[in-house]
């Protein structure tokens, strides 16, 4: 009798063990699995970075002003501020609001109206250059610096292009360098 009540207890101990470790394997395999997520996630942000956009306190935050402003949706000649604004990015399909958000000056958007940060300008752009944003990606196209397959900093559209007069302005090329030992 002794001995069942042994053998009993020792069947339940030994469930109860087997339990419990395999609940612990389960639990530390899902935390396996997050932190696992948690690194893709991480390495995908870390892949884009870019210095801050190149806006100043004059102009931005936009909200200083348009907070308490009506947007005024009419095509016109900005006078009283912005005037140093123009377009010549498609202007004839296209005015701001295509680009910037009406509720919210800070942000832009998408064509689908999704909001877009500034610091996040190229996904902008890349709706209507879609080849260029991929060799952009690939540092084809544009400045990419860093490690290539690690982290690496790229130029926002933005640092080299007027997203109001987009095209790459004409550079005056330096002077060819003097041979040495020549005289001017
Ligand atoms: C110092 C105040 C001020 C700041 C800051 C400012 N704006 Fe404006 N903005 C104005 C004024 C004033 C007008 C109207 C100009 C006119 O009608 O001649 C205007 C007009 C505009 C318009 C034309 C549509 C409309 O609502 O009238 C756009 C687009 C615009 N601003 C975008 C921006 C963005 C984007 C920023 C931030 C990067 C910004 N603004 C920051 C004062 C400001
Ligand atoms: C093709 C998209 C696009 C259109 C159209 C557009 N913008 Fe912008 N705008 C941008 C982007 C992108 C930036 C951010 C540039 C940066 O990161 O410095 C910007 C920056 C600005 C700024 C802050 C920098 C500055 O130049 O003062 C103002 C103000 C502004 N936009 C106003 C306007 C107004 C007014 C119009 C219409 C006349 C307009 N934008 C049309 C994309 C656009
Ligand atoms: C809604 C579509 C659209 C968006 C968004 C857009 N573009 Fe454009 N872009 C065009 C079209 C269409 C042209 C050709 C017509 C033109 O040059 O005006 C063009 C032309 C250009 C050019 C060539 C200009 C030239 O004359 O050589 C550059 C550079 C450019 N875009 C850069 C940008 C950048 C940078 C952004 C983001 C801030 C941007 N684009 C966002 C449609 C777009
Ligand atoms: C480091 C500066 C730099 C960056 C960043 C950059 N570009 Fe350019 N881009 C240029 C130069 C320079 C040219 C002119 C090349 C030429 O005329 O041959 C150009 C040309 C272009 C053109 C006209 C191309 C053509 O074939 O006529 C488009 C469109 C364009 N860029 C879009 C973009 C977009 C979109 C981004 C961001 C995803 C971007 N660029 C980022 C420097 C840059």
């Amino acid at each position: 009798m002794k001995k069942f009540w042994f053998n009993s207890l020792f069947t339940v101990l030994f469930f109860a063990l087997i339990l419990s470790t395999s609940l612990l394997l389960t639990g530390h395999q899902a935390a396996n699995t997050e932190k696992e997520q948690q690194k893709t996630e991480d390495k995908e942000k870390k892949d884009i970075q870019v210095p801050p956009p190149p806006l100043n306190e004059d102009t931005f935050p936009c909200s200083m002003c348009h907070a308490d402003m009506e947007t005024n949706l009419k095509r016109r000649e900005l006078v009283d501020f912005h005037d140093d604004i123009i377009l010549k990015h498609d202007e004839k399909n296209r005015w701001c609001m295509a680009c910037h958000d009406t509720e919210n000056r800070d942000m832009l958007h998408s064509a689908s109206g999704e909001l877009i940060d500034f610091t996040e300008s190229f996904k902008l752009c890349g709706q209507c250059h879609g080849p260029k944003l991929r060799d952009w990606e690939a540092g084809i196209h544009g400045r990419r610096i860093g490690e290539w397959n690690g982290e690496k900093q790229y130029l926002l559209c933005a640092h080299c292009h007027d997203p109001h007069s987009p095209k790459f302005q004409k550079m005056k090329p330096e002077p060819a360098p003097i041979k040495p030992g020549k005289k001017k």
